[in-house]
């Protein structure tokens, strides 16, 4: 019997309209576009309008890959949403996308991994379609990030930003297909970053609100080691199972946190600059997202040939990181 080989049929993203420039950021806090420039390479972030959320942007993103593919919204059997700030704690926000785009044959559920969210979810989107139990995924990532950043903490505020990636996977003709990946985590670190009120620890509580333990917390410096270190061990050890050298791949898509992060990357593994994406000045940090809205841009920006390979690498709260080989077979439509 043939081998189910899972694709990725079509790629959208989402982006609200509303920019948050540099120098509106220091209008609101200490910091100034030159710091933010040369430190972390973000120029502007977009900001959802108030009435948008993390589903709607979702849906947003997802309904475009609906219209492109023309895919009947009654083949979708697995909705996955991947997303660190949901619209509530439950009912999960797959639920919401899914009754809002009619897919009733469609299961949906939420996956957190945070900023690793996108490339842990088409691990699983691979595994359910290889193994025969899934046939049309759509996988979404959305974050509304700005209503968990504390727009008085300079250290954090200037980072994050707005947006929806979805990612149509099938088993059927695609334009990638799904291959060789590792996932890791590391929960030891779990206080480097995180939102530590309204949760079961510490449901809110005038308390909790007092003590601003509903915004992103993080220890900049430190998650920045990690994050060069782990994201650099992952897509060693993913070339090494794909059997491939830094030099077989065309394009690296890593997350969008900070330039000197990718840069890290890139030299680490000697890919030429015009190889390697990078989004993070026009829509800074959009956690789980950015790697959809970077592979996005990839697909219409750059030159793909049949083979090309395709390297992501994710890491983000908990922490979580990943990385996984995709290749080009089909056309960018
Ligand atoms: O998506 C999950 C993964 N997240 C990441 O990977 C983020 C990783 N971390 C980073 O990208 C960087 O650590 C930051 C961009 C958050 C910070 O950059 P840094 O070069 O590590 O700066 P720092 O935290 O060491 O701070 C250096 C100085 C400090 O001043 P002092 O103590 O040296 O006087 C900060 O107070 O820069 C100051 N600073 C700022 N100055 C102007 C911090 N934020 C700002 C700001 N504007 N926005």
């Amino acid at each position: 019997m043939k081998q189910r080989r899972a694709k990725i049929l079509a790629v959208e993203s989402y982006l609200p309209k509303k920019i948050l420039t540099n120098d509106d950021m220091a209008v609101m806090v200490d910091t100034s576009d030159d710091w933010i420039v040369s430190r972390v390479g973000i120029k502007q972030r977009h900001i959802a309008a108030e009435g948008e959320f993390t589903s709607t942007m979702g849906v947003r993103a997802a309904q475009k890959i609906l219209d492109k593919t023309g895919i009947d919204p009654a083949s979708i059997d697995m909705v996955i949403v991947t997303t660190l700030s949901p619209d509530y704690l439950f009912p999960s926000t797959a639920c919401l996308i899914q009754s809002e785009l009619g897919l009733t044959n469609a299961a949906a559920f939420d996956l957190q991994a945070a900023c690793s969210g996108l490339v842990y979810g088409l691990a699983t989107a691979k595994a359910f379609i290889e193994s025969g139990q899934a046939s049309n995924i759509l996988l979404i990532a959305s974050e509304k990030l700005s209503a968990f950043v504390d727009y008085t903490d300079r250290n954090t505020c200037i980072l994050f930003g707005d947006g929806a990636s979805a990612v149509l996977v099938t088993e059927g003709s695609g334009i990638f297909t799904i291959g060789e990946f590792v996932l890791g985590a590391d929960g030891t670190c779990r206080d480097l970053l995180c939102l530590p009120g309204g949760g079961a620890r510490n449901p809110a509580s005038h308390e909790t609100v007092d003590q601003k333990k509903h915004f992103i917390k993080m220890e900049g410096r430190e998650v920045f080691k990690h994050a060069v270190r782990r994201m650099e061990e992952a897509m060693e050890a993913c070339l090494k199972k794909a059997g491939l050298e830094s030099g077989d791949i065309s394009y690296l898509v890593p997350h969008q946190a900070n330039l000197r992060i990718i840069e890290a990357l890139r030299k680490r593994f000697q890919i030429s600059p015009e190889r390697v994406i990078v989004t993070v000045d026009l829509y800074a940090n959009t956690s789980a997202s950015s790697i959809g809205i970077a592979l996005e841009h990839l697909m219409h920006n750059h030159p793909l040939a049949l083979h090309d390979k395709v390297l992501l690498a994710v890491f983000g709260s908990g922490f979580t990181f990943g990385s996984m080989v995709l290749e080009v077979t089909g056309e960018v439509k």
